[in-house]
């Protein structure tokens, strides 16, 4: 059964990106689909725990178990869509514009734009399974790059991710060998749209942000 408030998996068009494959990207995109399913999933089958207005003892160790689990498929998809969004079909333009709003908000949180990529790249090479978030601080402006292990652990409550990057092994493994992420996030860059990135951004990199 599906209801209105169902989540519908969402298409994107990430065709010719330069060193991730369309073969990659079809294997990610059906794993994404999954995300949404199960995130569907479970909202109904925690749903039926509760329509009666409580949850029983006897129904306490499988309702907590689901809802344990709702974190990691809701943060999976969430995720997977910020970071589809954030690359553009046939590649970027690299780094980000010199007068750029991110750039200036890189340059006022971390002092310089190469010293805010050192941080997000070096994040990214982090040994473990997750992904690199560069979060906007939604009260000032201020930028800050974070690790999240799996999907759901170390998302900064309430701040808005900016520039995200999916560095779990599926995200490049058809294409480079599992020693070789640095290579892949060298393509990521490349792939950066950074018109969708600047245009997540609330305050950073206008003369209001107080960062
Ligand atoms: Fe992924």
């Amino acid at each position: 059964m599906s209801t209105s408030s169902s989540y519908q998996t969402r298409q994107f068009n990430l065709s010719g990106l330069r060193g991730i494959s369309d073969e990659t990207l079809e294997m990610h995109f059906k794993l994404y689909e999954g995300y949404v399913k199960e995130t569907n999933n479970l909202t109904e089958r925690i749903a039926k725990f509760i329509q009666d207005g409580t949850v029983d003892q006897e129904e306490m160790p499988a309702y907590s178990e689901l809802t344990r689990r709702l974190g990691f498929e809701y943060n999976g998809m969430v995720l997977h869509e910020y970071y589809f969004d954030n690359m553009q079909s046939g590649g970027g333009n690299g780094d980000a514009d010199v007068n750029s709003r991110f750039r200036r908000a890189a340059e006022s949180s971390f002092g310089a734009y190469e010293i805010w990529k050192a941080d997000f790249v070096g994040i990214g090479k982090m040994r473990g399974v997750g992904w690199a978030i560069c979060y906007e601080n939604p009260a000032n402006g201020r930028l800050s790059n974070h690790w999240i292990t799996l999907h759901e652990t170390g998302n900064v409550a309430g701040y808005n991710p900016v520039l995200v990057m999916d560095v779990w092994e599926h995200a490049f493994l058809l294409d480079y060998k599992p020693a070789e992420r640095p290579k892949y996030i060298e393509a990521f860059f490349s792939n950066i749209n950074w018109s969708m990135v600047e245009s997540r951004l609330k305050l950073a990199g206008t003369k209001t942000a107080g960062a």
